[in-house]
């Protein structure tokens, strides 16, 4: 019903039964749909209200990157003329297309099936408007938790029903999710989604194995869903890539389910490029791109055409292989990074905290050993403060607000000296509570600095 025969073998799932009210209820906007046709040849175009360039004060821009002597030099005649105009609200066609190979060579997605990409201001606003296309407030949305809270705010915010879809050390809980929607309740309505970060998740830094993403997508088609791949941190991977990287649910797809149209993939340039230039780019289904692209021209009319402008150049003097490059070298930046925090934890955290190495991404996921009732939030709000120390607490990744004994680190910008001390911050925190607790529960202790050794004390 939901699907079109698209060979005897292999359909495409069309997900527009799927879609939301609130959808619906946008027209296409009328003027960015005429754009395209300016460019047939003799055609005299007075649709758009575009700004004369000629009142623009840039002559040329010039990019020098680091580590190289070669310019690029963008002149009115290569490029800057369309980087300060009014674009399409998909994206510039020709860095979509640069994006459309690039998916096709690290996805192994076949051309010519029913898919594309577009452009956003960064992922976040692409998530955003993915969620307006599929869903209405208050409707259910399959979550992986501990959640990124920028999608977990607007949700929160419009009242929907996030549902927790529980992770362990290696990604989402497959069997647990597979119990949630065998029970689900007949009188109520399914969800249609789930989000997940697949590489090096923020907050924990975890990966989902492949064989966890293939239940996943059997899910998917059994329960009907789509799923939100939000591989902001796929170019930041700290494993062995010398046989490839590992696949996404857009690559495993259609071998999986013989089934294509149900991943929508999210990838960000920010932690690789420049976070400060908002460029995200969304590949899936049809009938989602081309509804995005309607909030869009809706909303705010396009993606930064400076940005994209800046992008391209860069993407086509790197070529696909480049962009790889550079992608490995920042990887192993950050997992110097990440080695540097993983000693200062184990010298300073040992027998206080517990945490897996990150083996992608920007984080660590600390659980700390903290008294009965005690949580991250107050000691982060109140004794961080004093010592100096700021981290994410564990609260904040909780779709239903739980406190927990958890806390975000982000490693990626501290020196090895702050490492050390960070570390050493957070043990004296943990040392802390304990020596509090057992000042108020330990009968006779009136030592007024509690135990000489409360964590080891209490814990053995
Ligand atoms: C998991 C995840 N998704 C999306 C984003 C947003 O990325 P962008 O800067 O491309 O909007 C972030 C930013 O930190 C993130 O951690």
């Amino acid at each position: 019903m939901m699907s079109a025969t698209h060979s005897k073998e292999e359909t495409t799932f069309d997900p527009t039964p799927l879609l939301s009210t609130r959808i619906q209820r946008y027209a296409p906007g009328a003027i960015r749909r005429l754009l395209p046709l300016e460019n047939f040849p003799g055609m005299i175009s007075l649709v758009a209200g575009k700004p004369n360039p000629e009142v623009f004060p840039f002559e040329k821009i010039t990019l020098s990157l680091k580590g190289s002597s070669k310019q690029i030099i963008l002149t009115q005649e290569d490029g800057l003329a369309d980087g300060l105009q009014y674009g399409l609200p998909g994206g510039n066609p020709d860095l979509v297309k640069w994006f459309k190979d690039f998916q096709c060579e690290l996805h192994g997605i076949n051309r010519d099936q029913e898919w594309t990409c577009c452009i956003g201001n960064g992922s976040q606003e692409l998530l955003h408007r993915t969620f307006q296309v599929l869903t209405d407030p208050g409707d259910p949305v399959l979550i992986e938790t501990p959640a990124y809270p920028g999608v977990v705010g607007f949700l929160q915010a419009e009242d929907y029903k996030l549902v927790q879809a529980k992770t362990d050390r290696h990604g989402l809980d497959t069997f647990e999710l597979e119990r949630l929607l065998s029970r689900w309740p007949e009188n109520q309505s399914r969800p249609k989604l789930l989000y997940t970060i697949p590489t090096g998740s923020n907050p924990t830094g975890r990966s989902c194995p492949e064989q966890r993403k293939i239940e996943i997508l059997r899910l998917a088609k059994r329960f009907n869903f789509m799923v939100l791949e939000d591989d902001a941190y796929y170019f930041l991977n700290f494993e062995d890539e010398s046989n490839g990287k590992p696949r996404s649910y857009l690559a495993l797809e259609r071998e999986v389910n013989r089934e294509i149209g149900r991943v929508i993939r999210f990838d960000s340039m920010s932690k690789i490029v420049s976070a400060g230039m908002r460029l995200g780019v969304l590949t899936g289904p049809l009938p989602i791109v081309k509804n995005v692209i309607k909030l869009t021209e809706n909303i705010n009319l396009q993606p930064s055409s400076t940005t994209q402008m800046l992008a391209l150049s860069l993407f086509r003097h790197w070529g696909h292989a480049g962009f790889l490059e550079h992608c490995a070298k920042a990887s192993e930046f950050y997992r110097q990074k990440r080695d540097t925090f993983a000693s200062a934890a184990e010298i300073h955290l040992k027998h206080r905290a517990i945490w897996d190495i990150p083996t992608a991404g920007l984080f660590f996921w600390i659980t700390l050993r903290l008294p009965p009732g005690e949580d991250t939030f107050e000691l982060l709000s109140k004794k961080g403060m004093e010592y100096g120390l700021l981290a994410i607490p564990g609260v904040a990744f909780m779709p239903d607000n739980s406190k927990t004994c958890q806390l975000r680190a982000s490693f990626s910008l501290v020196t090895e000296e702050q490492a050390y001390e960070a570390c050493r911050r957070m043990a004296q925190l943990v040392d802390d509570a304990w020596r509090d607790w057992v000042r108020k529960f330990v009968p006779g202790c009136t030592d007024k600095n509690g135990l000489s050794n409360p964590t080891t004390t209490v814990l053995s």
